[in-house]
């Protein structure tokens, strides 16, 4: 097919064969890619551009477009490698940017790959799991497509059901809600020959209100499907992530039939931070977005370091010096980090890092990782095994080897701490060391 690029006002549309190079494609000379979508009537794809230029205005905790995102050019290579192979399950820590992440791969894909991004944290039920499944291939079918999918075709076998707008009747057999499942997704990978991603949110936010709503024995159903899925259509693409670890959903799983096999095919990638250069840059873009003067040349380095390089705090805390006024430096920088940190409403939600040790561990376990944790955040710097299990002893703890090293790992999992290559341990997030030891009362 001949390539088709006409530049409009803001948009840029494209004909298929440049589509499939997206990559290389030049758009208006000052412009960023901001938004893709494919028209399906005219064959082509339409990519709205932002200036360079804009102004990035501080965003707390909204949506923002691929222009004003920063610095995850390379981890959104390596997904996409990733995705070249296999399926992939991205973590981090809350308020990373995973979502953001997600944004950018969906609103611009690589190669001809259609991608389907689902929030799944309102889904409770495994039929509506499948019914967001269907609804979400439904969107990518053209009508007279549509109608003669498989999915429809096998809808409009069961009673009650609209098989044009692929709707689930309201009630439908376990058997044929797996089938209605398995047809939608081929269906999809048909009709985009293979290359389509499904990059589901909140994942395990889903699986844990399955848990609840259901059974556990229906959210380990759910999982023991895609799994039969992804291995017998190799060519299937799910991206999962969300805020709460899937580790735990699968732990939870266990005494019902779950394992960690269910998930053990999906690789996992860490989304990270920003890295200190890209997180003064964002710092700097949001300052001058907001019209601030910089009042030394230290602001957005020190801006970056007191918030360890993690963006949504960059812009909580720009929107809160905005507010302020209109002037800015290093020191009024850490003031007003000091100040967020023992704000009595809690504007950053520090206080989650404590509460939430007594949902993640067991009762028994909680005064251990607590102990754990206040002696990691009493040191200056990183901490050794050895040193962990004396601080224990002292502290009245007597853990054996096995269980203190299943903790550490679990903290490791939930971020809490990381091991450096020596093997000491760390607080993950300095942001974290300060707000626990301003809560437990911990003297550095
Ligand atoms: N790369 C980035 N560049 C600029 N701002 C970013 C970037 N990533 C995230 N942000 C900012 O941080 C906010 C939170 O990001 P996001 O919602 O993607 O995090 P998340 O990891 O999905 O959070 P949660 O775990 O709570 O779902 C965004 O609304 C945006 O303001
Ligand atoms: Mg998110």
């Amino acid at each position: 097919m001949r390539s088709r690029i006409r530049v409009g006002r803001p948009t840029l549309t494209v004909g298929w064969a440049a589509w499939t190079q997206l990559n290389g494609l030049q758009g208006p000379s000052t412009a960023k890619i901001s938004y893709v979508c494919y028209d399906v009537r005219h064959n082509c794809c339409i990519m709205f551009c932002y200036q360079e230029d804009a102004n990035m205005r501080a965003n707390v905790g909204g949506f923002i477009p691929v222009s004003e995102v920063v610095g995850r050019e390379a981890l959104i290579d390596t997904i996409w490698r990733a995705l070249d192979q296999h399926c992939v399950r991205l973590v981090s820590e809350r308020r990373i940017g995973k979502t953001t992440v997600l944004n950018c791969m969906s609103l611009v894909p690589r190669g001809g790959t259609r991608c389907l991004y689902r929030d799944l944290e309102s889904v409770h039920t495994m039929g509506e799991f499948v019914q967001v499944v269907m609804t979400d291939v439904a969107g990518q079918l053209a009508g007279r497509e549509r109608s003669a999918s498989k999915t429809a075709t096998f809808l409009r076998t069961l009673n009650g059901a609209d098989a044009s707008g692929f709707r689930l009747p309201a009630s439908v057999s376990w058997h044929d809600l797996k089938e209605c499942l398995r047809l939608a997704i081929d269906d999809a990978l048909r009709c985009n020959n293979g290359r389509i991603v499904f990059l589901w949110d909140e994942f395990p936010v889903m699986l844990d209100n399955v848990m609840r709503r259901q059974s556990k024995g229906v959210a380990v159903e759910l999982l023991t499907t895609l799994r039969g899925l992804r291995q017998q259509r190799p060519s299937l693409r799910l991206v999962l992530t969300g805020s709460t670890g899937l580790h735990h959903i699968i732990s939870a799983l266990k005494g019902s039939g779950g394992s960690d096999t269910l998930v053990n095919d999906v690789p996992v990638i860490e989304v990270p931070p920003l890295s200190p250069g890209d997180a003064e840059h964002l710092a700097l873009q949001l300052f001058n977005g907001e019209a601030m003067e910089l009042g030394d040349g230290r602001a957005c380095s020190v801006l970056a370091s007191e918030v360890d390089n993690v963006p949504y705090y960059i812009h909580v805390v720009v929107a809160e010096a905005a507010r302020r006024g209109q002037q800015i430096d290093s020191s009024a920088v850490r003031e007003l980090v000091r100040e967020c940190l023992v704000a009595p409403h809690d504007p950053w939600k520090l206080r989650h890092f404590v509460d939430r040790i007594q949902w993640y561990y067991p009762t028994v376990e909680v005064p251990t990782v607590h102990a754990i944790l206040d002696f990691v955040a009493a040191a200056a710097g990183p901490v050794r095994h050895a040193a962990i299990v004396s601080g224990l002893n002292s502290a009245g703890f007597d853990p054996d080897a096995v269980q203190l090293r299943e903790l550490l790992n679990r903290l490791q999992m939930d971020h809490y701490v990381r091991m450096d290559h020596s093997g000491a341990f760390e607080f993950t997030f300095s942001l974290v060391k300060r707000s626990w030891r301003l809560q437990r009362g911990i003297e550095p």
